[in-house]
């Protein structure tokens, strides 16, 4: 197996992936913010799958988080991180230093009008132009042929999509279906913060997706009536506070009413500290 370069440097990124573009390779690339899970490991394996070469990066970006949320108490574990990434397989770990991407005066930032004024977006102002731009300032370094992004994060990949539509990049991008532990907890990089108690109250998000599905099956197709079962539900385990439960349209994020198509059921709950999200796409037809 050869051995996995660690590559800091903008440039050096950058003409990485020109010397084997002229080599006629196609590159795929996993933005991740690192401590890595099963989670990212998949989306990795579907990049390596799709292309010659598999770039990832590890960044923890400033920009995408608010006064108050965990930046600084974000988990990271980089030399694991170096050595899950060789045994998947990965050809480059693109490590970025802050002041490299952010340089002083730095001052311009990707906005978009309506996908985040949602869900996630509602409660955490300004994350989406964070995500947006350095996915942004990371396509143009890597210049992927294709990108490869977790449905968990159902909002960010469907902002990233219509960003690569409207700003003419010249990549694809693929969804990865959500990888979540035997128990049905999505796998979260915030999962290692859960106390043992906790990680069992986190449970309640899944368990009230697949109860949402199975209401719907037996014909309630009352959006309001699945959410309220949902809050419910969540609510009945101690040291839970939802910041939302939405059922909504895939494409443009607006509420729906009444459930006579495939939509997606989202939430986000903080349980003790630690806010998590998850999400399914609810089906009448199922
Ligand atoms: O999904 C994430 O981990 C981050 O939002 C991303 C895409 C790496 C941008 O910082």
């Amino acid at each position: 197996m050869p051995a996995i370069e660690i590559i800091r440097s903008l440039t050096e990124m950058t003409n990485w992936s020109a010397r084997h573009r002229r080599k006629g390779n196609s590159i795929s690339f996993v933005p991740t913010m690192g401590f890595l899970h099963e989670g990212h490991l998949s989306l990795m394996k579907e990049g390596k799958r799709q292309a010659d070469k598999l770039v990832i990066s590890i960044f923890v970006n400033p920009t995408q988080f608010g006064p108050g949320e965990d930046f600084d108490s974000y988990p990271s574990d980089l030399d694991r991180d170096f050595k899950l990434a060789e045994d998947i397989g990965a050809d480059v770990v693109f490590t970025p230093t802050k002041a490299d991407f952010y340089p002083q005066g730095f001052d311009t930032f990707i906005n978009q009008e309506k996908l985040p004024n949602h869900l996630c977006g509602l409660s955490r102002a300004g994350h989406f132009q964070g995500v947006m731009t350095i996915v942004a300032k990371l396509f143009n370094v890597v210049n992927p042929d294709i990108a490869v992004f977790g449905e968990k994060d159902f909002q960010q990949l469907a902002i990233i999509r219509r960003m690569v539509k409207d700003l003419n990049f010249n990549i694809r991008i693929i969804g990865h279906p959500t990888v979540r532990e035997t128990d049905g907890l999505a796998r979260s990089s915030r999962n290692s913060k859960l106390t043992s108690d906790q990680r069992i109250t986190a449970l309640s998000l899944f368990a009230s997706l697949e109860k949402a599905q199975n209401t719907l099956k037996s014909e309630e197709t009352s959006a309001a009536v699945l959410i309220g079962n949902a809050a419910d539900f969540i609510s009945s385990h101690p040291g839970t506070e939802i910041d939302y439960i939405k059922i909504c349209d895939p494409d443009t994020l607006d509420d729906v009413t009444i459930i006579d198509r495939p939509v997606v059921m989202a939430m986000a709950v903080k349980v003790g500290t630690t806010r998590l999200i998850d999400n399914m796409i609810l089906n009448p037809d199922k």
